[in-house]
């Protein structure tokens, strides 16, 4: 496994790699979700790079960047043991040098949810993957269904910009409890990691009312947030019932695929998570 640090670094250990080349675009601190992907590259191309870089642009003023958790020698036992060709994390200098100043803004899917709470998020994350499109020019990307509107972003930006790869979205890996596994849970103490499963158990009760029959998306949105607020380490910030391709919340019945999403706050940390409802098998994600 080579790790390379700049730009003409990146590319010139790109030009020899076997193709098609799978690029996995991380932040470290890596979990199964993480390596889930890996698996997936691995599995259906030629090379694997993985990047590692805690992209500053995505986080707003108030957000965690400087304390996000970083470990970057674990991250690199934990590629190299999958098999991993190439990591790649650069320098915050090398990925934007003073007089920087061109931006990826992706409008409708990047509006609503994650996008309307938390400002400039999605043009962070678009611009920084465009930049990791650009160097690396894999043949597929993976990302996670844990950021179900990240994938949905990142889609759009591919379609609209003409990137020339596949987009692939993998399912959601939880813990044994239901958590979906995130750098974050790092943050949670033990009391507020067991609180953190209210998350789950409140998609899952929207999810068996679904089921059930219940069609109604505020009946559907009442569940999820009453199941939040049933417990008291827990703070909803949103619950949301949504077309799942279009992610416009929906109003009156459910009909095709939903995303049912949220993000709550347990104790300071902000969780996510989602599942898509209205298909035959619950994946990806559930
Ligand atoms: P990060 O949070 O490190 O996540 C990297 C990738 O792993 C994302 O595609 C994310 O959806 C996926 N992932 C995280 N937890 C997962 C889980 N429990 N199951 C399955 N996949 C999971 O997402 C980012 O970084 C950044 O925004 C990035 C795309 C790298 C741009 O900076």
């Amino acid at each position: 496994m080579e790790t390379v640090k700049t730009i003409s670094e990146l590319r010139a250990a790109r030009l020899i790699l076997p193709q098609p080349v799978g690029l996995v675009p991380t932040m470290g601190y890596l979990h199964e979700g993480h390596l889930s992907l890996v698996r997936a590259a691995r599995s259906e191309c030629a090379s694997v790079v993985v990047s590692i870089f805690v992209n500053p642009t995505q986080f707003g003023p108030t957000e965690d960047l400087a304390s996000y958790p970083r470990d970057l020698l674990r991250d690199l036992q934990l590629l190299e043991k999958e098999g991993v060709n190439l990591v790649w994390s650069p320098d915050v200098e090398d990925m934007y040098p003073p007089g920087f100043q061109t931006w990826v803004t992706v409008e409708g899917v990047a509006r609503p949810l994650e996008g309307s709470m938390r400002p400039g998020h999605f043009r962070g994350v678009a611009t920084v993957v465009a930049k990791l499109f650009n160097a690396v020019q894999p043949q597929r990307a993976y990302f996670g269904q844990k950021d179900a509107q990240q994938a949905v972003v990142i889609r759009q930006m591919v379609r609209d910009l003409n990137f020339n790869l596949d987009v692939v979205v993998c399912p959601i890996v939880r813990e044994p409890d239901g958590l979906a596994m995130s750098s974050r849970n790092t943050y949670l103490n033990p009391e507020e990691r067991r609180a953190a499963t209210v998350l789950y158990r409140s998609l899952s009760a929207a999810r068996q009312a679904y089921q059930a029959g219940e069609r109604d998306a505020d009946r559907l949105r009442q569940i999820m947030a009453e199941t939040i607020q049933s417990e008291p380490l827990a703070r909803l910030q949103y619950v949301s019932c949504a077309d799942a391709d279009t992610l416009q919340e929906i109003t009156g019945i459910v009909s095709g695929r939903a995303l049912l999403s949220m993000a709550v706050f347990v104790g300071k940390t902000r969780l996510i998570d989602n599942f898509v409802i209205g298909e035959e098998n619950h994946a990806p994600g559930n």
